[in-house]
């Protein structure tokens, strides 16, 4: 197991997967996930929240090294969704004696995932209740679709250890040697980021506590200048961008389209741009041209028409980014088209579909392969995103 200790009194029983191939069966995790779980061990002892079915039995075998030969009292549940909740009944039937803490939205799903009897088995809490393990006290808070609506966070009053369920997770396995940031906002992005709204309530409950660690169900624990994280994630939760900079995503068949958009690059560059980022929506990660185009204050797409719409990749990308509320945000549109253009207009009507996004009038059309005259257009374009 891997020796980590929240406290003294509190432990860490989750596990690394280095092997997954997609994260929710459809986000690239090149350095894994960590499933986060803990003990908390005082007269009553804590299990808070188990891990997915595939690290079953390093789960069992950290929390039997913890526990030795006692039994756990209660399970807290944070969030059902089976990257956390997968071994509840195993828990149930290994311990017949405890009980499990959630509120009643975690008790109407655990029947859908499994067939288990609780009766005589729950303590259904709601806003600011408390349970006392002995020394230490947990409160919980209610966090609906952050990121599913039974999500609660818990606050150990003794300690002053909030557990935050998804919040502040990342993706990458604990011992992955990178920064924080970049993958954090990579998940947040695409894991959380519809739900701004529930993030920002959140925080304002987390505001009237004294929280020293953070305990996240995914990635590292975080014990030290949590204003950062805790800021990051007001920014995020706010729409707001983070960088001032343009961040150019393109979906070209047969490379025009992408030649423009990097010679667009240049420009940007060349006239001053303070950050540029740049994307092939075929072939990069889509959740993170998603998390590009939140990060930074402006967004110039490039696109081929397909079919009289647009090329797949682009059309993906509008419709990962309208589902994630993206807004608040300028936006610049360069299209191509052999014989009759059509990007363009299906673009527009993407983002005029999504809150406060401002168009810039000046539109770039290309008919196969860039003209001086589109030259010229470019760098009108550039020359508003600077
Ligand atoms: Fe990590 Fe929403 O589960």
């Amino acid at each position: 197991m891997k020796d980590i200790k929240v406290t003294d009194s509190i432990l860490y029983v989750g596990a690394d997967d280095k092997t997954l191939d997609l994260f929710e069966s459809q986000y690239i995790i090149p350095n894994g996930i960590s499933y986060n779980a803990y003990v908390i061990l005082d007269e009553k002892i804590a299990v808070m929240d188990t891990v997915d079915a595939r690290k079953t039995e390093e789960w069992m075998k950290n929390l039997d090294e913890v526990l030795g030969d006692k039994a756990p009292d209660y399970l807290v549940v944070s969030h059902m969704e089976p990257d956390h909740a997968a071994n509840i009944k195993l828990l149930m039937d290994k311990y017949p004696q405890m009980k499990v803490v959630g509120n009643a939205k975690t008790f109407a799903m655990i029947p859908q995932f499994f067939d288990v009897d609780l009766t005589d088995r729950t303590v259904v809490v709601k806003e600011g209740d408390t349970l006392g393990l002995g020394k230490h006290t947990l409160q919980f808070f209610m966090a609906p679709m952050v990121h599913w609506p039974e999500v609660m966070v818990t606050y150990e009053q003794s300690e002053k250890v909030l557990f935050s369920a998804d919040g502040f997770g990342k993706f990458g396995a604990l011992d992955a040697e990178e920064d924080w940031t970049c993958e954090a906002r990579r998940y947040y992005f695409n894991i959380v980021g519809k739900y701004g709204a529930q993030v920002q309530a959140l925080l304002k409950k987390a505001a009237t506590l004294d929280i020293q660690i953070i305990c996240p169900l995914h990635g590292p624990i975080l014990k030290e200048d949590l204003g950062y994280y805790i800021g990051k994630y007001d920014i995020w939760s706010k729409y707001e961008p983070e960088d001032e900079g343009v961040f150019i995503a393109y979906a070209s068949i047969h490379g025009n389209t992408a030649k423009a958009a990097k010679e667009l690059a240049e420009m940007l560059k060349e006239k001053g741009a303070k950050r540029v980022a740049i994307a092939d929506l075929s072939r990069d990660d889509m959740a993170e041209a998603v998390e590009d185009a939140f990060r930074h204050d402006k967004l110039i797409v490039a696109s081929s028409t397909y079919d009289g719409g647009l090329f797949p990749c682009m059309e993906d990308f509008l419709a990962h980014l309208k589902a994630k509320n993206f807004q608040k945000r300028k936006v610049g549109i360069m299209e191509n088209g052999s014989w009759a253009p059509q990007a363009a207009r299906h673009m527009k009507a993407a983002f005029e579909a999504m809150k406060e996004i401002e168009i810039c009038d000046t539109v770039v059309t290309i008919k196969s392969t860039m003209t001086e005259e589109n030259r010229k257009t470019m760098e009108e374009l550039a020359e508003q995103f600077v």
